[in-house]
């Protein structure tokens, strides 16, 4: 969320964005990674339950922002023919619990974007 000044309460804080801060701070690191983890994991399922249909025909997926894959784990494991594909930033790719279903790509959105059939975004 950003205030008038076009950057963000946590920047105007501590001088810099969230993630370079959190890039720094392995324990803070650890923590918003299983925190944000745990909000994917309280609504993937009803999505994969109930609107199934929408990865029907879809072969390739990027979760840009995708964190340590948790979304991306379930999809991949619920649809096994799309191959799934977590762009994030290296401190939080290099924390990533393997999963041989998704590709980690390690980077930064405004640089480089994987190619998909479907690109999903949601960072902040
Ligand atoms: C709200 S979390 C998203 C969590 C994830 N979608 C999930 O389901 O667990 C936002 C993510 O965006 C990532 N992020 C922020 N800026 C980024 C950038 N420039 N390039 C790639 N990822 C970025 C952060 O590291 C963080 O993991």
């Amino acid at each position: 969320m950003q205030g008038k000044a076009g950057i963000s309460a946590f920047e105007r804080l501590y001088g810099e964005r969230m993630w370079t801060y959190a890039s720094k701070q392995p324990e803070l690191n650890g923590i918003f990674n299983n925190a944000v983890a745990g909000g994917a994991r309280s609504v993937v399922r009803a999505l994969i339950d109930g609107y199934g249909d929408v990865f029907q025909g879809l072969t390739s997926l990027v979760d840009i922002g995708g964190g340590i894959g948790t979304t991306l784990q379930s999809i991949a494991k619920a649809f096994p023919h799309i191959n799934c594909t977590v762009l994030d930033l290296p401190h939080v790719v290099e924390t990533a619990p393997s999963c041989p279903e998704v590709e980690f790509v390690a980077g930064d959105m405004f640089s480089f974007i994987p190619k998909a059939d479907v690109v999903g975004n949601y960072t902040n």
